[in-house]
């Protein structure tokens, strides 16, 4: 029997989730189809409840619910609990698991990307939220040298310095302007706020006056897909990296969990670059 998967959030209109799974389903013979489920705030208890009652196979979570959902599952993985969010639920024999892949997915595009080991790297990260939250407990996992933290809101960031502290990772929260001052410091630059996304695309979250030509620039935004941010690093001579890596790449790991075969990333990027136009 064909199986049922989906993506829980609010909106969804404009999500590239099914289109990039459902292609993969073809392209593997897996009899499933996955389809885009718009669930208000207050029905995400009921959702659960559904996934279980209609034995819907798997699920992504996205914004808002990847917090809220923790509640109504069965287990949830140590990174999920870790990062505090839960993108993927796995249906595992009527019981419901909770695992986080947007870190994973993330590291896994910087390092494929760029081809290089940022094991003792220093990374500046900007943003405190969601999307920091998963990107720095990977990171953290995987191993850098050092990792500082900027945000609008400063005291946003202190979880995030603990969670170094538990890996034993120095770290330190900064003002935007001392980052600007002294990004010779730091081997990689990390935007995880929506500063640059579409429709805003002439805003940057960072200026890059003293970028050194070596150092990384990525942004997890991946519409458009060169924000300003990074059109600026490449105007300076550093490498950049955009989100469409990190979006495919937890897409992946997601699909792996639910049927335990690798989809092709490459197709799943062409996927979305036709659909981005
Ligand atoms: P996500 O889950 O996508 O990370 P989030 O948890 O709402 O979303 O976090 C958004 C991040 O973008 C935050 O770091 C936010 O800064 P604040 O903590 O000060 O709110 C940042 N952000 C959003 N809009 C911003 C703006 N206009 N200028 C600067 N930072 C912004």
């Amino acid at each position: 029997m064909e199986k049922v998967f989906g993506l829980l959030g609010h909106p969804v209109g404009h999500s590239m989730s099914p289109l990039i799974h459902n292609n993969a389903f073809l392209k593997l013979g897996i009899e499933a189809r996955y389809h885009a489920f718009d669930v208000k705030p207050e029905f995400v208890k009921e959702a659960i409840d559904g996934i279980r009652a209609l034995n819907i196979s798997g699920c992504n979570v996205t914004v808002p619910h990847k917090i809220a959902v923790m509640d109504f599952l069965d287990e949830i993985n140590d990174e999920a609990l870790q990062i505090g969010a839960v993108n993927t639920i796995v249906n595992k024999d009527g019981k419901l698991i909770g695992y986080n892949t947007d870190g994973r997915g993330y590291v896994k595009s910087l390092l494929d990307e760029t081809e290089e080991d940022i094991r003792e790297k220093s990374v500046l990260i900007i943003g405190a939220g969601g999307g920091a939250r998963g990107v720095v407990t990977a990171l953290l996992r995987h191993g850098v040298g050092n990792i500082e933290f900027t945000n609008r809101t400063i005291e946003k960031t202190i979880p995030l310095v603990k969670l170094a502290k538990e890996f034993h990772v120095p770290s330190a929260t900064i003002e935007k302007e001392v980052a600007e001052e002294n990004l010779i410091n730091y081997d990689v630059i990390i935007n995880t706020t929506s500063v640059g996304m579409s429709p805003n695309i002439h805003h940057s979250p960072l200026s890059l006056k003293l970028l050194k030509t070596d150092t990384i620039v990525s942004d997890l935004i991946y519409n458009p897909l060169e924000t300003k941010l990074l059109q600026e690093a490449k105007e300076r001579g550093g490498k950049t990296v955009n989100g469409i890596g990190m979006f495919v790449n937890q897409a992946a790991l997601s699909f792996e969990h639910w049927t335990g075969v690798k989809p092709d990333i490459t197709q799943m990027k062409k996927n979305v670059l036709q659909q981005l136009g």
